[in-house]
């Protein structure tokens, strides 16, 4: 089947890289616009401007395309689905409307308080003197997000009354959501859907902020890992059953099916699991894990969720491995940006056991590659337990030469107990 898949990112690379690893053949794939990285495993075009739905149609069409996957949520709530879908081509990935699940923190709230599913209580907010009574309301730490797409930054969980309220200022072009502060360990659990009904993939843990001990500002994403052998039995088919079920189905009933992942992020609280947030897209860094370890063909799980045949797919299988990603950020990420320059040892980090580089932000500049984006590469390493996966990335990330970078040295540190 030929495969068009939309995006630039490590996330996009380690979809190709599932993709290959379980059977589909490199040449099917190309990757727009993709990255110097992801064209040393497949075809990359950068002509096209994923953003510009027509012009994706267009293409898709032109080239005999089959199945086109969706990366980031940029496109997704831009629209670009909707006339490939309308155009009989298969997509993996939501519609306009069912994207505002990601694209809409307000519009994610109200499907969650039709479908009954856990989250935490919020007030929006479009004046200071609203956010500052909800934050009096709700007390300290204080959690204030932007109403929009902010690349991961959206977000402040703060004990700084003050702070809390200039991140308010900041953003309060894009409407403001104060929520009350949710204490626990956080998890992504992804669900493939086809409108209809989904099929979990295996929880990862992310790590959101830039630096070691959870320290530092909200980042997109600094490291995961994956399985999360602390989660009680039973969790995968409690989300599952109180989140992923009831949101689909409401957003069926609106008219809007979800088509594609429905990624929930959730907090294990003392009073049960809530969900902080909804994407409607594979999050970043936890897919280089968790298709690190998928062992059914994702190509036809992919195409089976586009083509509303979900019901008679077999559960996606994993492998008894763990995984662990790091992410190598530019200097200054994610407050400020680097200068381009020079990136190399993927190569040699490649070659350390079980080790794989997903590349997120580089170009080929006069057969050099250059490191251009916040976050420039993961490191994913396999392993047959954590110490010996956290072994192998770390010794991939030393091979990993950019001046000024800066990685997390403690990911999946605590549930390897090293
Ligand atoms: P979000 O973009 O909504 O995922 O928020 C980014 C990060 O902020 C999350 O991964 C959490 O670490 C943190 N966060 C968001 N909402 C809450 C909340 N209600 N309580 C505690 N932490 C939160
Ligand atoms: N890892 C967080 C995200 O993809 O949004």
């Amino acid at each position: 089947m030929k495969i068009l898949v939309l995006g630039s990112g490590a996330r996009e690379h380690a979809i190709v890289k599932a993709l290959v690893r379980t059977g589909t053949h490199a040449d099917k794939i190309v990757v727009a616009p993709g990255n110097a990285g992801i064209a040393n495993d497949v075809a990359c075009d950068p002509s096209l401007n994923m953003m510009d739905p027509a012009a994706v149609t267009e293409y898709a069409k032109n080239k005999g395309f089959e199945l086109v996957i969706i990366g980031p949520e940029a496109p997704l709530i831009e629209g670009v689905a909707d006339p490939l879908r309308a155009a009989g081509i298969d997509v993996f990935g939501p519609s306009k409307v069912a994207a505002q699940l990601e694209g809409s923190k307000a519009f994610a709230k109200e499907i969650m308080a039709a479908a009954g599913v856990p989250t935490g209580r919020a007030h929006e907010c479009t004046t200071i003197e609203e956010v500052e009574s909800a934050i009096d309301d709700f007390g300290a730490p204080y959690v204030v997000k932007a109403d929009g797409l902010a690349a991961g930054k959206g977000v402040i969980v703060t004990n700084d009354r003050d702070a809390a309220l200039e991140h308010a200022k900041k953003f309060l072009r894009l409407g403001i959501l104060v929520e009350e502060f949710l204490d626990g360990e956080e998890v992504s659990l992804f669900f493939l859907s086809d409108g209809k009904s989904v099929l979990p993939l295996t929880p990862a843990q992310d790590f959101k902020r830039a630096f070691n001990n959870d320290e530092g500002p909200n980042t997109g994403g600094m490291g995961s890992y994956t399985p999360l052998p602390w989660l009680p039995a039973g969790f995968v088919d409690e989300v599952r059953e109180t989140i992923a079920e009831p949101t689909v189905k409401e957003l069926a009933n609106i008219g809007a099916p979800f088509v594609g992942l429905l990624y929930s992020g959730l907090i294990v609280t003392k009073s049960g699991i809530r969900v902080i947030e909804f994407n409607a897209r594979f999050g970043d860094p936890e897919t280089q894990v968790v298709l690190r370890r998928l062992v059914t063909p994702l190509e036809g799980l992919l195409h089976k969720a586009a083509s509303g045949q979900l019901a008679s797919s077999p559960e996606p299988e994993f492998s008894n491995d763990v995984a662990v990603a790091v992410v190598v950020a530019s200097e200054g990420y994610p407050d400020s940006s680097a200068p381009d320059r020079e990136l190399s040892g993927i190569t040699e980090a490649e070659s350390v056991e079980n080790v794989e580089v997903c590349v997120a932000a580089a170009k080929n500049v006069d057969g050099k590659l250059m490191a251009n984006g916040g976050r420039v590469l993961s490191v994913v390493a396999l392993g047959k337990d954590f110490h010996h996966a956290r072994k192998h990335a770390y010794e991939g990330v030393a091979q990993i030469k950019l001046e000024g970078s800066h990685f997390r040295t403690d990911i999946a540190a605590k549930v390897a107990n090293d």
